[in-house]
């Protein structure tokens, strides 16, 4: 058995089959349960999930030692972990990666930009792919067609009011993006962006030789009028690319008379604005405004992007783009050359997810959570950073932080990460500038954990704050 173990980790296999095939007392349904619980919850890779079964599984073989894993991976695995020298790790005889997993699931994660696993309708989805593969299982289990699946295609257009023609569903709304860029910029051409943005539209651009435009955001979103006296200065940018609700870093919302704004610039300067609007159904404070899209009169002048991994899960993999006929029907070309067709097993399911109304369930869930998390999160700055200043957002993901005006963020986020809080620096949102700032994810994290994790980034800007006066 270990002779075959060292062999597939050479290869770099996974183990988990291997170890069911090879040990079926341990039960091979429990293994993929612990699995993927690892996966999820401690972010390993999965060849390090792999490694760690072996140590764990495969010389002890206690089912109920594994089923305690699953029931609380963090504190058992930890637990065990610690044990290390009791527990058969020489196996794969490196300690020190276990040491570092432990490490690592003692972290609390303000970086990442995705919801924890309490506030996915898990049933609900559970259910929705036994109806979608009931009711279509020639639809959800075949190639399809590049467009996406039909009946989702209708459900978005229709929510939207377009016609079907106008819509194509991808594998996330990252490749909706990947599309669009694709398709309608090369080298030299001018891309407008906000300042600062998400960090993978500005390596995307990047990557496609744009010359990136950085317009200022304020906290009404991008300033228009810097804009303006750039397109009058001589900019001729071919696309703006605008995340109107909860920005994706900065947490702030595009005013109604600033979007009426970019259209009247974009008609008047002949740009298209690239609507980029994931995070629009996560609003838990305010008025719902109006989609650049709804307002667009002429239907020219806005490409819409959004997507189902803040409603459904990211997961799935599912977004989409809307706009006109022609630039949709190239960009359905584009994903025939590259996928064929996008998943139809995630798209049939989250057609059944949105018929059925699931979707606005799991969204009050989501947007329930992200309240408390969002509350949470003002209170501890407030209290344990009452030196910080940002703007509150009325929903979404993120929270912007400037910490006092000469911080430099990087020494706090390395001491931040050795007391077990990780966030992402201003600085990578943004071609320059952003050194006193951090972005703040509060999707993932339980209100308690939040503060906890605040109250350790304030101590590290403290201390840090201390040694230079
Ligand atoms: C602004 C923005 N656009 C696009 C995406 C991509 O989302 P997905 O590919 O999961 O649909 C994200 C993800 O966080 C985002 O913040």
């Amino acid at each position: 058995m270990q002779e075959l173990v060292g062999e597939v980790l050479e290869r770099g296999e996974q183990l988990v089959p291997l170890i069911a095939a090879n040990e079926p007392q341990l039960g091979g349904e429990i293994l993929q349960e612990l699995r993927s619980s690892l996966l999820d919850l401690v972010r390993l890779d999965p060849q390090d999930v792999g490694d760690l079964l072996v140590g764990h599984a495969a010389p002890h073989g206690e089912v109920e030692q594994l089923a305690a894993l699953v029931v609380d991976p963090r504190e058992s695995l930890a637990e065990l972990l610690h044990a290390d020298g009791d527990h058969g790790w020489s196996l794969t005889g490196d300690t020190g990666r276990y040491r570092d997993a432990v490490a690592e699931l003692k972290n609390i994660s303000l970086a990442r930009g995705a919801p924890s696993l309490d506030i996915i309708a898990v049933d609900e989805l559970r259910a929705a792919a036994d109806r979608a593969f009931e009711r279509d299982p020639a639809g959800a289990f075949s190639y399809g067609t590049s467009a996406g699946y039909p009946r989702l295609l209708a459900w978005i257009a229709a929510k939207h009011g377009v016609a079907p023609e106008q819509v194509v569903a991808t594998n996330g709304s990252m490749q909706a993006d990947a599309f669009l860029f694709q398709q309608l910029v090369g080298p030299g051409d001018v891309v407008a962006v906000e300042a600062p943005t998400y960090d993978r539209t500005l390596l995307a651009l990047r990557k496609l030789g744009a010359e990136i435009l950085a317009i200022p955001l304020e906290p009404d979103g991008i300033d228009v009028e810097a804009l303006s006296r750039a397109l009058a200065g001589g900019a001729r940018p071919k696309l703006a690319h605008i995340i109107p609700n909860f920005q994706n870093p900065a947490g702030c919302t595009l005013s109604l008379e600033k979007r009426r704004r970019l259209l009247e610039l974009a008609e008047e300067y002949g740009f298209l604005i690239f609507e980029d609007d994931p995070y629009v159904e996560l609003r838990f404070a305010g008025e719902q405004l109006p989609t650049m899209l709804s307002l667009d009169d002429g239907g020219r002048r806005v490409v819409y992007a959004s997507s189902f991994s803040k409603t459904v899960c990211p997961g799935i993999r599912v977004g989409y783009l809307v706009g006109g006929e022609g630039l949709i029907g190239e960009i359905r070309k584009l994903a025939t050359q590259t996928y064929i067709s996008p998943s139809m097993v995630s798209q049939a399911i989250v057609a059944e997810f949105c018929e059925s109304g699931a979707i606005e369930r799991s969204i009050e869930t989501v947007k329930k959570a992200l309240r408390g998390r969002r509350d949470a999160t003002c209170a501890a700055l407030q209290e344990e950073l009452p030196e910080a200043s940002f703007v509150v957002p009325e929903g979404g993901y993120f929270l912007w932080v400037d910490l006092p005006e000469g911080t430099d963020v990087e020494p706090v986020e390395a001491a931040s990460r050795q007391r077990g809080v990780t966030f992402v620096k201003g600085a990578d949102f943004l071609l320059e500038g952003g050194e006193n700032s951090l972005r703040i994810a509060y999707s993932g994290v339980a209100p308690d954990l939040i503060r906890e994790a605040v109250a350790r980034v304030a101590s590290a800007w403290r201390e840090l704050a201390g040694a230079a006066a």
